[in-house]
């Protein structure tokens, strides 16, 4: 299937909706910055999120706990300056929602208005209940995140997967009903099994999009930075590489270290 160029209108929350109803799968794909976001967007991409994924991709921290609601804002304006047709969706750092509602409303906010996204997401399911409720309130949408959080990293202790005992794949379709019904208008539904991904998003109305949940789901999500090859070390089951940039930038740049030291550029053209 090729991708629909063609269809320049800008995507909402509500188009992803339709796109459920009708069996279309959502592409989506993290971005950080400007130049990567529009390339992503101008190549059709439905959904962008300026994931805190940020924190170990851009930043190189171990896990997202340490990414600032400065910093998500500085990456979120980035990615939206860059894009005329995606949705973006801009998370919610640790530690910026789940204490208490009001503070979660006035990050949620912050990130509206200084970013200009559509939408925010944040982990977790009836622990943050009151906080998505008033978030929601203000008018902001809302996307959910289920399955392996890594902002919980340090409860969970391992990033292996999620829901696979009895007990906690009822606390998932649950808390995925109640995402639902309180109104959130989509899932990230992360590292579980495939089959307990199926039955929720059959389940549901809203879209769910997965990372490493199978092919059951309504859309699949993907740190670009996996997708495109620039990560060596990291290698889960569920990724696949769909570039080398690795290699292809190394040897880029060592072509150029070449050409400088051997005084082979800049040549007569490449000069005033
Ligand atoms: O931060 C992120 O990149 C994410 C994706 C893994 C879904 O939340």
């Amino acid at each position: 299937m090729s991708v629909h160029l063609e269809d320049t209108r800008k995507v909402t929350t509500h188009r992803l909706i339709e796109m459920k109803q009708r069996g279309e799968k959502i592409s989506m794909l993290t971005a950080y910055d400007y130049s990567m976001a529009s390339i992503i967007d101008q190549a059709g991409i439905d959904v962008i999120l300026v994931g805190d994924s940020a924190s170990n991709v851009m930043a190189g921290n171990v896990t997202t706990l340490p990414i600032t609601l400065d910093q998500m804002i500085y990456h979120g304006k980035s990615v939206v300056k860059a894009v005329k047709r995606a949705l973006v969706i801009v998370d919610l750092p640790f530690g910026t929602y789940q204490g208490n509602s009001k503070e979660a409303l006035a990050s949620a906010i912050r990130v509206m208005k200084e970013t200009h996204a559509d939408c925010i997401k944040l982990e977790g399911g009836a622990e943050v209940r009151e906080s998505i409720e008033r978030i929601l309130c203000a008018g902001i949408p809302v996307m959910g995140h289920l399955g392996l959080t890594p902002q919980s990293i340090n409860k969970f202790g391992t990033y292996t997967v999620r829901a696979k005992e009895e007990r906690e794949a009822e606390k998932l379709i649950a808390d995925a009903h109640l995402l639902e019904d309180i109104g959130c208008f989509g899932i990230v539904l992360e590292k579980i099994p495939a089959k307990l991904a199926a039955q929720v998003a059959s389940e549901l109305t809203i879209p769910m999009i997965g990372i490493g949940a199978g092919n059951g789901v309504d859309g699949q999500v993907l740190v670009m930075h996996d997708m495109l090859g620039i990560n060596k070390g990291f290698s889960p089951r569920f990724l696949r590489r769909y570039a080398d940039l690795y290699d292809t930038i190394t040897d880029a740049v060592q072509s150029y270290i070449k050409d400088v030291k051997t005084s082979d550029f800049p040549n007569d053209k490449e000069q005033y």
